[in-house]
């Protein structure tokens, strides 16, 4: 009887509220849109939910719940997606569907419904996350049991149902918050053709960035970002200053043919400013601060973490246990980095800690006390006797 719906104020979700009400026997509709940084007018997004027939709308501002607790803590992780996408989607979708559980339950909704089609990974990072966190309430998803077929049949059926058509001429399918833009679809579908310039809407291409390198200035502690060259700022207010600044520098864009969970490749470009800052800045943070074991192991959780995320997996046994590992390596993780930035590029242009591993003392080729050459000889004796053991044995069996 009561259905709270993932609202974004699209076409997609707008017309999903009168769909519901007709499909879902007269169903009351609550409509639900996080702000989390996507930066669209939140007064229209309201107003067009109830003109397109919800009971009840809320706007929830989760930007610094996203930043901080989602965002910060897959940063953290060094977590990639298949080497190049830093997951500004994936974790947008545990954090919106938490909310929707919250408010689903204090207003005794029956069933929780999204936008998310039926070909990609959002409908699996909804719903699992649902499932996590209210196992008994239903899914509805309409994408999957509808019978509009084209944005042409969308459109009709909105003006059928009185909901306002803005003349957004949308290209490609887009996903934005505060973290990332992602663009889907159109001619980006044929991996052959490059992004266009002007498809980018935070950041300049690398060709029209300024022509001198423009240095900053990151502050770390425990694996946290905490300031901006030289200056304290709380979490958004620092990925702002990031997004500006690394936008304008032509930073952050990445074009990747992925794999989603459902099965197929798909391409896709994404913008990422702020974000391509951070993950260079912390990884040369963890270069000084992290010792060699860990840091390796730290690698392989970092694919595992990156994939648990955009499985959907966020609310997993395994994410929290590998965030509670990754935790515990940031200890230390504490310091000052220095890039450099141009056109595009980001080059490190320095770092230090006071827990810094790095000791010149020690790696100098001049005199010093804790590291006796000789010692090397039995090291290497003992680390290489495998290779030893096994050429003998070649030698005697006559293997080459
Ligand atoms: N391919 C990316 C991901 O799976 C981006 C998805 C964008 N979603 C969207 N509804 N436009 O995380
Ligand atoms: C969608 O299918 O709703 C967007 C793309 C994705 O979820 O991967």
């Amino acid at each position: 009887k009561k259905v709270v719906l993932a609202y974004s104020g699209g076409l997609d979700t707008s017309v999903i509220i009168p769909w519901l009400k007709e499909n879902y026997n007269g169903c009351e509709v609550i409509a639900v849109c996080a702000d989390i940084g996507q930066g669209d007018e939140l007064n229209v997004v309201h107003d067009k939910a109830l003109k397109s027939g919800a009971s009840k709308v809320y706007i929830e501002h989760l930007t610094e719940d996203f930043v901080a607790n989602y965002v910060f803590p897959t940063l953290k992780a060094s977590a990639i997606y298949e080497g190049k996408y830093l997951l500004g989607t994936s974790f947008a979708r545990p954090l919106i569907a938490k909310r929707l559980v919250e408010i689903a339950k204090a207003e005794g909704a029956d069933a929780i419904a999204h936008g998310a089609t039926g070909k990609g990974n959002d409908q699996v990072r909804f719903e699992l996350s649902v499932k996590a966190l209210a196992p008994n309430i239903k899914l509805i998803a309409p994408w999957r049991e509808w019978e509009l077929r084209s944005r042409e049949q969308e459109i009709a059926y909105a003006e059928k149902h009185g909901i306002p058509i803005a003349k957004e001429n949308k290209t490609y399918s887009m996903d934005r918050n505060i973290w990332h833009l992602s663009h889907e679809g159109s001619d980006l579908e044929d991996p052959w053709n490059a992004p266009k310039n002007s498809m980018y809407l935070i950041s300049k291409a690398p060709e029209d960035a300024p022509d001198k390198a423009e240095y900053v200035t990151i502050d770390f502690e425990k694996g946290i970002p905490v300031a901006v060259n030289g200056e304290k700022m709380a979490p958004v207010q620092l990925l702002e200053t990031l997004n500006d600044i690394g936008a304008k520098n032509g930073i952050g864009i990445t074009d990747i043919v992925e794999n989603r969970l459902v099965g197929m490749k798909s391409r896709g470009v994404y913008e990422n400013p702020g974000g391509a800052i951070l993950y260079a800045a912390h990884q040369e943070l963890e270069y000084l601060c992290l010792d060699r074991q860990t840091l390796h192991y730290k690698e392989t959780v970092a694919i595992k973490y990156a994939e648990l995320v955009y499985d959907g997996m966020w609310f997993s046994q395994l994410r929290e246990a590998l965030a509670a590992f990754v935790d515990a390596t940031q200890e230390t993780v504490t310091g000052t980095v220095k890039l450099k930035l141009y056109k595009g590029n980001i080059c490190p242009a320095g770092a230090k800690s006071p827990y810094s591993l790095y000791s010149q003392e020690f790696v100098t080729f001049e005199e010093d006390d804790v590291y006796n050459q000789a010692d090397a000889t039995g090291f290497i004796n003992l680390f290489g006797l495998p290779l030893k053991v096994r050429a003998l044995m070649k030698e005697k069996a006559g293997l080459k």
